[in-house]
């Protein structure tokens, strides 16, 4: 039996990237965390002072991005143009615009085909908004991921490094209005592909829905 590819999509903090790394880990697959591609972007852009409403200097710049996401002791690292910015593009400046850069439909272009070459192999569990309607929609297990949001306030609250400058009825806001320009947004707007599997985590232990994802994978590997 051969490798597969399997997408996982959903709002902000749902728990997407630790079930993906986990689901990987099971499986010895490669993790793709498209989010932190976005963000490394948006953490570029900002140190370049090119706002989001700029799309020709936003344009100008993307074909010049290179992006890498290598596999390190404690997770993943992440690096644009050769600076690594791990920690910076899990910082408040980066969420609070990150939304705004993905609404270009340039840089969504560059990122996605960054996005399938990692994925041409195989043997890859991405996590994203678009992976099983845009970037994989032939990957063989596709999963949306959800869970209320108080519950995706709360696990995003516990692994913010800045917790002391945001309360957690902020990072409600924040994440609703994230979430609200994810799924409005004109191109690959965050959406259940039809083919989805719909998983509402609010009250699972990561080991029941990595386990749960898992599952879905026997019939292939
Ligand atoms: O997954 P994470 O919350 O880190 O993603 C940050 C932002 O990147 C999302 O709110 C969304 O605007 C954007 N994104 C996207 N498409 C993806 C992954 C992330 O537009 N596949």
């Amino acid at each position: 039996s051969g490798k597969i590819n399997i997408a996982i999509d959903g709002p902000a903090g749902a728990g997407k990237s630790t079930i993906a790394r986990r689901v990987a880990g099971m499986l010895s697959y490669i993790y793709v965390d498209t989010g932190a591609m976005y963000r490394a972007a948006t953490w570029y852009f900002q140190q370049l002072g090119i706002e989001p409403e700029d799309e020709e200097k936003v344009l100008q710049t993307v074909p010049n991005l290179v992006i890498e996401l290598i596999p390190g002791e404690d997770g993943q690292r992440v690096s644009v143009n050769g600076q690594e910015a791990t920690e910076e593009i899990r910082s408040l400046a980066v969420n609070a615009q990150v939304s705004r850069y993905a609404q270009i439909e340039g840089l969504r272009g560059r990122l996605v085909s960054l996005q399938r070459q990692m994925a041409l192999r195989k043997g890859v569990v991405m996590d994203g908004r678009d992976i099983g309607t845009t970037v994989l929609p032939d990957a063989e297990v596709k999963v949306f991921m959800t869970a209320s949001v108080e519950e995706r306030a709360r696990r995003r609250y516990k692994e913010m490094k800045e917790r002391d400058q945001i309360t957690l009825d902020q990072l409600i806001r924040d994440i609703d209005e994230r979430d609200r320009l994810d799924r409005e947004r004109e191109i690959s707007p965050l959406r259940q592909a039809e083919d989805a599997v719909l998983l509402d985590t609010t009250n699972m232990t990561p080991d029941e829905v990595a386990e749960a994802i898992v599952s879905m994978c026997r019939t292939y590997v």
